[in-house]
């Protein structure tokens, strides 16, 4: 138990501290389009997922929901090559649920559009870019970790405003787990 009292697990507490904070509570899950239904875009607003994603910064830890009818659609994720020619064949992933969460694990740029033959082509297409990293290096997320750590110092300093049209997506059983790992972090210390 000597190494519970080193500066190092001080340091490890708190710093697990602030990544349940930055990942779980600072993470908005976006419905994507802010539409209710991923679908084909009108004729009124053609562009709308790709003005949708170009005034969004997404981030590590947020999310994108997709929601529309799983009769009438779903989401495939592609290669950027993929999206550019509207080959559905082999995603990368597969969703069509209906209501179908996307996870940002990684910084990267991500390729969605309907699996549903003829949707991509009218447009039913959303290229989103977190980290602002070139569209060289896509991402095949979810599931890969990030090669560098997302920055932690600004975790205290203004609280980023959520778009108006988001939900802030938290995790009450992570919160109660950070509350009661932060506990443990002060318990221990009192104990010093
Ligand atoms: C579509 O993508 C698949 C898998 O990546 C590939 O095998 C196929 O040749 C592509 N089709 C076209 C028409 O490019
Ligand atoms: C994203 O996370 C949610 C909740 O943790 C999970 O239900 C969902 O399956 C995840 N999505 C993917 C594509 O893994
Ligand atoms: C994104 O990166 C490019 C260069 O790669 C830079 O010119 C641009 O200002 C960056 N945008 C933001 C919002 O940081």
């Amino acid at each position: 138990m000597a190494n519970l009292r080193s500066p190092r697990f001080h340091f490890w507490c708190a710093f697990q501290f602030l990544v349940l904070f930055q990942t779980k509570v600072l993470c908005y899950q976006y419905k994507v389009g802010d539409l209710d239904a991923w679908g084909v875009p009108t004729s009124a607003n053609p562009l709308v997922y790709a003005k949708w994603s170009k005034y969004n910064a997404f981030k590590l830890g947020d999310s994108l929901l997709f929601l529309y009818p799983p009769s009438q659609d779903s989401v495939i994720q592609v290669t950027k090559q993929s999206f550019d020619s509207c080959n559905t064949t082999d995603p990368i992933l597969y969703m069509n649920n209906g209501n179908s969460l996307f996870n940002i694990t990684t910084n990267g740029n991500f390729y969605f559009t309907s699996g549903e033959s003829g949707h991509c082509q009218k447009k039913q297409k959303l290229h989103i870019n977190v980290g602002n990293v070139s569209a060289d290096s896509p991402s095949y997320g979810p599931g890969v970790l990030p090669e560098t750590a997302p920055s932690y110092p600004t975790v205290f300093g203004s609280i980023p405003q959520p778009p108006s049209s988001s939900t802030p997506s938290l995790s009450f059983s992570v919160i109660i787990g950070a509350i009661i790992g932060s506990a443990i972090c002060a318990i221990i210390n009192g104990l010093m």
